[in-house]
């Protein structure tokens, strides 16, 4: 049968000289199977505490960790079947590779035999069979990483969990590895919940994510469904690059919302979002909502009529695309267009104008009082 993993609104207060904080506020989701789950969030979101509670190696304030049906509040860390990796290797540098990996098993006093199939399995499974009597000080960074999930693996773990595994490594080692760790992690089918702060490693390598804002959970969902339909301007802005245009609310019903920006005809918009109360200060004045348009939804054209006039401030061949940076009135700061192709005449310092679908856009539009 399929594991799951159920999170019921999880919270956790620290007491700190200034005072209580909380580091997790009222989480659930659940995951199952062999779901890459990545918790994604800015620095002190709650991640690393969210895993630990998982784990068991932190004490939870309110709420359940239920594991195939079983609360896991009174299990062990120790009995939970979780290999976990942390962000720094943590390797012993006196130690051979085999040794490292053979650690854990020793502590739980397995059998002689039984610690060299494991072991031996795991390396195998992360290409270091060959490297078991090396040190770490003479592997790669991205060899040290894999001897410490090699590690979480002897365990033979139901779920695994990365805590910013791959921090340490370079950018191109960072792609490389990841792409192994999903790699490994379907090949085995086992449930893991991964950690980091960088939206493209969570896009690229995750089934589902998890974007996290100050303890809380803001949306869970598929990276696709997250990065077209955001719920909040912290998702849209966290996920992806996000352009917001001011707009004002001309009419609007439960369907649609007749919106106009400022040099363009009004113009309806179907998908919206109303904002709770602590975002729709973000609304700047003089305007009833904003409109997200993604990068690559925007053109941008010179010498033709119609469109959002805009000042280009930079272009950026990027390779298989090409990045406008433009100034334009309607929006609330420089915005990112991503083409296909160069515009002709469009050069650094010229003027321009923008141009969008309706369909593209999401209106994120204040509370009403
Ligand atoms: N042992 C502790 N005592 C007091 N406060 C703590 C403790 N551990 C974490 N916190 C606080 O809880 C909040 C969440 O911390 P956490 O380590 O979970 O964040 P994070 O999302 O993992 O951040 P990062 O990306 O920097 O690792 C932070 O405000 C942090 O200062
Ligand atoms: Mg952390």
């Amino acid at each position: 049968m399929a594991h799951q993993l159920a999170i019921e609104s999880l919270t956790k207060n620290f007491q700190t000289a200034e005072g209580p904080v909380t580091a997790v506020d009222n989480v659930s989701f659940g995951i199952g199977g062999d779901d890459f789950f990545t918790m994604l969030g800015p620095s002190g979101c709650g991640k690393t505490t969210t895993l630990r509670m998982i784990a068991g190696l932190e004490s939870i304030t309110s709420g359940r960790v239920v594991f195939d049906g079983r609360d896991f509040t009174r299990v062990s860390a120790f009995q939970r079947g979780i290999g976990m990796v942390f962000q720094s290797y943590a390797l012993f540098p006196h130690m051979t590779v085999f040794e490292n990996a053979a650690y854990g098993l020793r502590v739980r006093q397995l059998g002689e035999n039984e610690i060299k199939t494991r072991v031996q399995r795991s390396l195998d499974k992360l290409g270091l069979g060959g490297l078991a009597q090396r040190h770490p000080s003479d592997l790669s960074g991205g060899q040290q990483q894999r001897v410490s999930i090699a590690r979480a693996l002897v365990y033979e773990p139901t779920m695994l969990l990365l805590d910013e595994p791959l921090a340490n490594l370079d950018a191109k080692l960072r792609v490389q590895m990841r792409e192994e760790i999903r790699r490994i992690q379907k090949d085995l089918g086992i449930m893991t919940i991964y950690v980091t702060h960088d939206q493209e490693e969570a896009m690229s390598v995750s089934d589902r994510i998890g974007v996290f804002d100050r303890g809380r959970l803001r949306q869970f969902g598929a990276p696709s469904e997250v990065y077209a339909d955001p719920r909040s301007l912290f998702v849209a802005d966290f996920i992806g690059k996000a352009n917001f245009l001011k707009v004002g609310i001309q009419a609007a019903d439960r369907n649609s919302a007749k919106v106009a920006v400022r040099g363009y005809a009004p113009f309806a918009v179907a998908r919206s979002v109303t904002l709770d109360s602590e975002e729709s200060v973000e609304i700047p004045a003089g305007s009833d909502g904003l409109l997200l348009v993604r990068p690559e939804h925007l053109e941008i054209a010179a010498g033709v009529e119609g469109g959002l006039p805009c000042r280009v401030r930079r272009i950026q061949v990027l390779g298989s695309f090409i990045r406008y940076i433009v100034e334009c009135d309607a929006a609330t700061r420089e915005v990112t267009v991503d083409a296909r192709r160069a515009a002709p005449g469009v050069s650094e310092g010229s003027n321009a104008n923008l141009g969008f679908a309706a369909e593209d856009a999401l209106l994120f539009a204040r509370k009403r009082p």
